[in-house]
């Protein structure tokens, strides 16, 4: 079937259109740094598909029926069947989003010292390992490194450095594994099933707890029906539920695949964990049938969490991600291959060879996309990942200099998509003359969100 959107539009936004001199001004007032823009700044907003979705007419339709109750709620009911139904987890928390259920979860079960392993932790589930005193140590499998490799399941975690993990000297001071699906710090690529079978039985084996995010779970399972043999039959829905009945637990930001703005789901087997967890969780986000969100939100997320997984939605997603993929890839720039679902990985670092990693190309890359046509993105290269000093000079380079396209759920048309590849294509053209950033302000953590950047001079400009 061609591409086409399976739905049609019931309520418009209009986008900005600005000028050349006003995205200029923009970006001056922003300090060069792109979460410091106003929406009204942004023409096509692809910094992150999360929260960013468009709610259906169903979900909207749901949120009328939000029980405001605050213990015992209906809307916590319907929420609580849907996630049952979905992951099997007896215990099921909401939290307002994923990073909560990351933080109650860690401060509850791990203990100063211990280790997390994931095939790679998002960059919250790592600080919040390491807020509770742990170290969190990616595991990634071999073929994530080569960007270009068309391999189907480049999100796996190494499960022979996990087995080594587990039975050499640090064994004992392993706390838990936690498998990223999709994961996203490895540029959005799947996990099949078959790794994590063999990861949960490593674990089982180890009796070492292991926990999905799953915040992109519906995804995952769209791509495991599309690419493993043996599940081409099986629904998304099926594979979903398979995959969650692997593990102990679950965390997940339901911003994402609960089509939700806000949300998230800490579910948990063991009656003990979650005994202590629901402690946490009354005292820091709220008693446990609302967990810090409205009873709309729970009905909202409820009906996201049935549609995600509708193979006519997720194979649109997959097609139009797809069919920029190979926009931008004719206009002759690289991605991270094979391309997912939730956002699209230009290699800055090919593209723009004459900036080094300490003038950050993927950074000077999603500025120049900005000034051509409004589009923001966000680098994930050396500003994001490297290490830097206190005077913004790069000591350590990240191992790649990539930008991520992040496509919201059901908001751009395909339209919107080929608007992108077009501004892509016109910056690729003239790629010799896109100039390189310093640093102006650099703090100390959580630099890639409020550093202050300044353009160096562009070749062509240079005695
Ligand atoms: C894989 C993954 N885990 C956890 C989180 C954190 O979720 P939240 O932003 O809802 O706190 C994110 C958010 O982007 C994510 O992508």
């Amino acid at each position: 079937m061609p591409l086409m959107e399976p739905y049609r539009i019931k309520v418009v936004e209009p986008i900005p259109v600005t000028t050349r001199v006003e995205r200029e001004k923009a970006l001056d007032r922003a300090g060069h740094n792109l979460f410091n823009l106003r929406a009204d700044d942004v023409t096509i907003d692809l910094l992150t598909d999360s929260g960013t979705g468009a709610l259906s007419a169903a979900q909207q339709a749901a949120a009328a029926l939000g029980d405001e109750t605050y213990a015992g709620a209906r809307s916590f009911e319907r929420f609580r069947e849907v996630v049952d139904e979905l992951t099997s987890f007896p215990h099921i928390f909401p939290v307002h989003q994923g990073r909560a259920a990351e933080r109650i979860l860690f401060s509850t079960l791990l203990k100063p010292g211990q280790i997390t392993l994931s095939n790679t932790h998002f960059d919250t589930t790592r600080a919040n390992s390491e807020l509770a005193g742990c170290e969190a140590r990616d595991l990634p499998c071999l073929e994530m490194k080569d960007l270009d490799s068309d391999e189907p399941f480049k999100g796996n975690i190494d499960l022979a450095a996990l087995e080594a993990t587990l039975t050499g000297p640090d064994a004992d001071r392993v706390g838990l594994v936690i498998m990223t699906i999709t994961n996203n710090g490895g540029g959005g690529q799947p996990v099949s099933m078959a790794n994590i079978e063999a990861a949960s039985q490593i674990c089982r084996r180890h009796a070492v707890p292991f926990f999905l995010d799953a915040a992109r779970f519906a995804e995952n399972a769209w791509l495991v029906t599309q690419r493993e043999p043996g599940y081409e039959n099986s629904s998304p829905r099926e594979v979903a539920k398979a995959a969650f009945r692997l593990a102990d637990g679950c965390l997940a930001s339901l911003k994402k695949d609960g089509i939700g703005n806000i949300g998230g789901l800490l579910a948990l087997r063991d009656d003990e964990v979650a005994g202590r967890c629901e402690l946490t969780l009354t005292a820091t986000e709220g008693f446990r049938t609302y967990g810090g969100l409205a009873g709309r939100d729970l009905e909202m997320l409820a009906q996201g969490l049935v549609e995600v997984t509708d193979p006519h939605y997720l194979r649109a997603r997959t097609d139009a991600a797809a069919h920029l993929a190979e926009l931008v890839t004719t206009a002759g720039v690289s991605i991270v291959r094979p391309p997912g679902i939730h956002g699209i990985y230009l290699n800055a670092g090919r593209l723009l060879p004459h900036i080094p990693p300490e003038r950050f190309p993927g950074h000077a890359l999603a500025c120049a996309l900005y000034l051509e046509g409004g589009i923001r993105s966000v680098e994930l290269g050396s500003l994001f990942l490297g290490d830097v000093d206190a005077d913004g000079r790069l000591l350590t380079p990240a191992p790649y200099e990539l930008l991520r396209l992040a496509l919201p759920r059901r908001v751009y048309t395909q339209s919107h998509l080929e608007y992108v590849a077009e501004v892509i294509a016109a910056v690729a053209k003239r790629a010799e003359s896109v100039s390189g950033y310093r640093l102006v302000t650099t703090p100390p953590i959580l630099r890639h969100f409020n550093a202050t950047l300044a353009p160096v001079d562009p070749p062509s400009a240079r005695p």
